[in-house]
């Protein structure tokens, strides 16, 4: 018998061991050298805590609100496109488990589940949809009308996807989406299923500007937020154009190799806009700690996008709730040993920058 994983690199290895090699490639790769996703990770190991000691923390909680939503704590379930490639439970296992554990899972314009089944799947819970805007607008309004009708409460609009990244592992595997699953939103847009990612990618309207954004968030009964921000200038714009939330990602090192780790862009993001929306950071969270580090520098919530990818492959949608578990109890414990008994107590004063290069080994994952 297999010992059970204690930790999300503990799942990722259960992931590699269970997925065909393309799959894992897809899942775990990034773009180019795979700079900014090996940065992504070691971007925390480069801030240290500042604990504070005798503080009551007999009463603790993780709980928080993100855009005003209740949820169980500061971590949400990024989008993330193909989730049957993974396991059968797919997306409705994922929602289950994000709803089981009390956060908000963002379901991906790509999914292999129509935004319908994914609701039907998790009543009552909370959910987000992300959207990637077609060449085809009128498509785009009916995705969002699809996940109006379905219950979304959020709409987040990815910008920074004009093209997909170059990704050799994909090139090398020769990875495509199986035959046997279909991508609603795509084979609605008139795309072929059974492609690679590259091909589906195609669809996105590479002319994209802000001046969009803003009518999106015009039409939008849903507040709109966008992903994949990385500078105060943009940052800005984002606000100018009504955005309601600001996700600073470098889309999981997958999209321009070379951009700085989504905790290195957040200090500058967080300034720019101070507490005039909220801001959320995704990108090499792997630990609970990760998520206080994130915090303190100033969001107000993380998303995770492949930890809960290698839960759904290792065990389906257990193995994604267990994953979400770990992390919820990761990061009650961080907080508490900081001293602080709710995610709202955390300060730029309980981190700094570490000390020296040579303190870090990130992503080393205990074995
Ligand atoms: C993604 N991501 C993504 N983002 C998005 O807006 N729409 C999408 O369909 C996808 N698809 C997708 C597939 C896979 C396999 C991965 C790994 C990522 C990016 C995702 O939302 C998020 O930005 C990153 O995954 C965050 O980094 P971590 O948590 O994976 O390190
Ligand atoms: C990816 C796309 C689908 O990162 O967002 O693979």
């Amino acid at each position: 018998m297999q010992p059970e994983p204690l930790n999300v690199w503990d799942y990722e290895r259960l992931a590699e061991e269970r997925l065909e090699a393309g799959a894992y490639g897809y899942f775990a790769g990034g773009a180019g050298d795979e700079r900014t996703l090996r940065r992504n990770v070691e971007a925390y190991a480069e801030w240290t805590l500042r604990p504070r000691m005798l503080v009551d923390v007999a009463e603790t909680t993780t709980a928080t609100t993100v855009l005003g939503t209740d949820v169980s704590m500061p971590l949400l379930v990024a989008p993330v496109a193909f989730q049957r490639v993974a396991h059968a439970d797919g997306e409705c296992g994922t929602a289950r488990a994000a709803a089981a554990v009390g956060t908000i899972m963002c379901l991906s314009t790509l999914a292999t589940t129509t935004p319908a089944d994914v609701a039907a799947a998790a009543p009552g819970a909370p959910r987000w949809f992300q959207l990637y805007v077609f060449r085809d607008r009128g498509f785009a309004r009916s995705l969002l009308d699809q996940a109006a009708d379905a219950g979304f409460g959020a709409v987040v609009v990815t910008i920074d996807t004009p093209f997909l990244g170059r990704r050799e592992r994909d090139l090398r595997t020769g990875f495509t989406i199986p035959r046997e699953l279909t991508v609603p939103s795509v084979a609605a847009g008139g795309g072929a299923t059974g492609t690679t990612p590259k091909e589906m990618l195609a669809l996105i309207d590479p002319s994209l500007s802000w001046k969009d954004v803003e009518a999106l968030a015009a039409a939008s009964a849903a507040p709109v937020l966008v992903k994949g921000v990385l500078t105060a200038e943009d940052a800005l714009l984002a606000l100018e154009h009504g955005a309601a939330g600001i996700v600073v990602s470098n889309h999981g090192g997958r999209q321009l190799d070379g951009v700085p780790a989504s905790l290195d862009a957040l200090p500058e993001v967080v300034d720019a806009v101070g507490d005039r929306v909220e801001v959320l950071l995704d990108g090499g969270i792997r630990r609970g700690v990760d998520v206080v580090k994130a915090l303190a520098l100033g969001a107000r919530a993380v998303l995770a996008g492949r930890p809960i990818v290698w839960g759904l492959a290792a065990g389906g949608e257990a193995g994604a709730r267990h994953v979400l578990e770990l992390l919820r109890d990761e990061i009650q414990l961080a907080l508490a040993l900081c001293g602080c008994a709710r995610p709202d107590d955390l300060t730029r004063a309980q981190v700094a920058r570490a000390p020296a290069p040579g303190w870090t080994s990130a992503g080393a994952g205990l074995q």
